[in-house]
């Protein structure tokens, strides 16, 4: 596994997960995928049942039920059987279905749903905090001998990654190792960031501008201007707030604090309104707009520095940055790369889960 995973390095991809298959339990993850050499599938490593086992599963981008061979016996004094009625049962396959998918043979095998611990092991050179407690997990378990076929060596099941939106892929031609996407505006709290559209393409001889997607830094980091223009947003939201409640009083005003390296904007959190309190109202949103589609990062564009104090979690990439807007870790709920359409996928975190 180590010699396949160092001469496939370029396709060593970095994914982001949210595993919202059981209730309400969210969890995030950085897998390093790593490609089967022979039949080019991408993996991930799970550790699964009790007591857990470390299983390879195929990643595959269209499915939505994750599932394991549970033919010869599935040894785990945990699982218990998922009722269909139950709403875990109709999120991870639909209602009344009880079948799995293999979808490199297409072959379609009786299966039950089941529910079992999983733990997961992160990619230890991430940035990114992770959460990788012990979940209990609905999926399919397969209970037929030849479900396995057509899938890599080793491999017990099929984790699927289906329901993403998606934008696609731009190649800079300077830099083709890199995931480059369309941004074509961006959003404050409903509010459009005013930008230099030049700063938002790439220059086909130079390479300079545009939007990359670089997990490995933390912060999303912006050129000069973007970041002011920015932050601006940021302040007249505080604003707003403030007078809206010299009207209402209900909730103390957001008042700015002094900033916390590297961010330039920052508030005192005991007035910053909590999450719940926008679940009923206009929530706060950042987002990227892509040609066809929305990228909200809500809830990620605060970052608590320290006990009481909130930053605009962007930061200053200086007025002359080879790429003007560098989206990070931190601004990433959930992301695939799908390098074979060209295509980025994203979800959204689910507010009520969080
Ligand atoms: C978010 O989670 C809640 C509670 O688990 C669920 O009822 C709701 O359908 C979810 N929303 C989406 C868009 O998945
Ligand atoms: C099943 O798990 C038990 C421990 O729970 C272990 O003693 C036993 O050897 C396992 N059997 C197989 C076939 O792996
Ligand atoms: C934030 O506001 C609270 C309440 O007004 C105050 O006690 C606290 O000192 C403030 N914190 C900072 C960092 O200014
Ligand atoms: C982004 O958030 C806004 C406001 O919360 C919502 O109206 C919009 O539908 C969201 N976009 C997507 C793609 O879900």
């Amino acid at each position: 596994m180590a010699s396949s995973f160092s001469s496939h390095i370029d396709f060593v991809l970095l994914l982001l997960v949210y595993f919202s298959l059981s209730n309400a339990q969210l969890m995030r993850i950085i897998f390093d995928l790593e490609r089967d050499p022979s039949t080019l599938q991408y993996m991930i490593i799970i550790n699964q049942g009790t007591p857990l086992v470390q299983k390879n599963i195929v990643v595959d981008l269209g499915g939505h039920l994750p599932w394991l061979s549970c033919h010869k016996g599935y040894n785990s004094s945990l699982h218990r059987p998922v009722s269909c009625t139950s709403p875990q049962c109709s999120q991870v396959n639909g209602p009344g279905s009880r079948c799995v998918l293999n979808p490199v043979t297409r072959f379609i095998r009786k299966g039950e749903l089941i529910s079992d611990l999983v733990t997961v092991t992160s990619n230890p050179d991430s940035q990114v905090t992770v959460d990788a407690s012990t979940r209990r997990l609905a999926f399919g378990c397969a209970t037929t001998g030849n479900i396995l076929s057509g899938l890599a060596k080793g491999a017990k099941g099929v984790a699927g990654l289906g329901l993403l939106t998606y934008t696609p892929l731009l190649i800079n031609p300077k830099s083709k190792e890199e995931y480059f996407v369309d941004v074509k505006s961006i959003e404050v709290h409903g509010e459009t960031v005013p930008i230099n559209k030049n700063l938002l393409s790439i220059n086909k001889i130079t390479g300079v501008g545009g939007t990359k997607i670089d997990i490995l830094i933390p912060y999303t980091t912006v050129e000069t201007s973007i970041y002011k223009a920015f932050t601006k947003a940021y302040t007249r939201w505080a604003e707003r707030f403030k007078n809206a409640n010299a009207e209402v009083h209900d909730f103390p005003s957001i008042t700015m604090v002094s900033p916390v390296a590297p961010f330039t904007t920052c508030f005192n959190s005991s007035a910053v309104p909590p999450v719940t309190m926008f679940l009923n109202n206009k929530p706060p949103r950042v987002a990227f707009i892509f040609p066809k589609s929305v990228w909200n990062i809500s809830l990620f564009d605060l970052v608590r520095v320290n006990d009481g104090v909130d930053c605009v979690g962007f930061v200053d990439g200086g007025s002359k940055p080879k790429t003007s807007i560098v989206i990070g870790a931190r601004q990433i709920g959930f992301l695939e790369f799908d390098i074979s359409r060209s295509r980025l996928g994203f979800q959204e975190p689910n507010l009520s889960d969080e």
